[in-house]
């Protein structure tokens, strides 16, 4: 096993070109596995991964699930309901109380930035970044970096639009720093009051006219409004936002006809994106959720590779 060169995935920020590649072509021989009528390898036999989601999640937690089993790891998986951080108990005092139990992968979401950090500090296994507050998504960085490349064979000089809420997206915090590691030049667009200047700082360009920023792009990310973020007054109506800022198929005349169109999810139809957008052909939104699954393989293989090198 090629392992990762740190031994936990807490972010893509300052990950190296070679290291983003090396993960996603790990991720082409993973899907390969995915896509099998058997879908089980032995690969992470005897190892132990704990799922320990915080927040709600569909797709991350599910596929990292499915990542596991066909990776044939045995997997655990603890909520906020139900876990005793309900009765008090600190994220430290849980990694701490976890890492008793010998686990060789930790999967966490959290809503706080930093939550997967100070779990890495207070355990032995390996930690997987799986959304941490308002600062990385890294293996949704990964899974869209992969449904690019794919069907462009490269990313360089090839120009995305991530559009929305971006105040409060891990998702384009690590699409940033995963895209541009790759040669593409990102664009995040959105209102004012979710496009904070110091972004610009990650390298990329700020834009706040959707249609400027989406003309001659290759591809256009929409991202979800997180009301549950939202404490302030960010937006006048979800109404008035889907005026300026949704994709419809009114906007989709502004892209090049060849436009990829990506969505994280969960999708807010009629708010970020029009049904017809979100189904139709130029959407990759479920490739996206198939890649997902592979690079969460990948992910895993490559840090439980690192854990086996430290303790075997
Ligand atoms: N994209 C994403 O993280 O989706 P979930 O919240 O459903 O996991």
């Amino acid at each position: 096993m090629t392992a990762l060169a740190e031994r936990h995935l807490l972010g893509l920020e300052g990950l190296s070109r070679e290291a983003i590649e090396h993960l996603l072509d790990t991720a082409l021989t993973m899907r390969e596995v995915l896509r099998r009528s058997v879908k089980k390898v032995p690969t992470l036999r005897g190892k132990a991964v704990v799922n320990l989601f915080f927040e709600s999640s569909t797709r991350t937690r599910m596929s990292f699930e499915v990542a596991a089993k066909v990776l044939s790891a045995d997997t655990y998986s603890i909520s906020q309901t139900g876990s005793s951080v309900t009765k008090g108990e600190t994220l430290v005092d849980t990694a701490k109380n976890l890492d008793a139990m010998h686990p060789d992968v930790i999967v966490i979401r959290h809503a706080s930035s930093g939550a997967a950090a100070l779990v890495s500090r207070h355990t032995r296994a390996a930690v997987v970044n799986a959304g941490d507050g308002q600062h990385e998504h890294p293996t949704q960085g990964l899974l869209d970096a992969l449904t690019l490349r794919e069907r462009w064979g490269a990313l360089d000089g090839k120009r995305v639009t991530i559009v929305g809420d971006v105040l409060h997206s891990r998702v384009a915090r690590s699409d940033a720093f995963g895209l541009t590691a790759l040669g593409a030049r990102v664009t995040f667009c959105g209102p004012p009051t979710l496009l904070p200047p110091e972004l610009a700082s990650l390298g990329v360009t700020l834009a706040t006219s959707l249609r400027r920023a989406v003309e001659g792009a290759d591809a256009v990310m929409m991202l979800r409004v997180q009301n549950e973020r939202m404490d302030g007054q960010f937006l006048p109506s979800s109404r008035e936002y889907s005026r300026t800022f949704g994709l419809g198929l009114e906007q989709l005349e502004w892209l090049k006809p060849d436009a990829l169109i990506l969505h994280p999810g969960p999708v807010n139809r009629g708010v970020e994106l029009s049904p017809e957008v979100a189904d139709g052909p130029r959407s990759v939104i479920l490739p996206q959720v198939e890649n997902g699954v592979a690079v969460r393989m990948a992910v895993l293989y490559l840090v439980a590779a690192g854990h086996a090198e430290e303790h075997g």
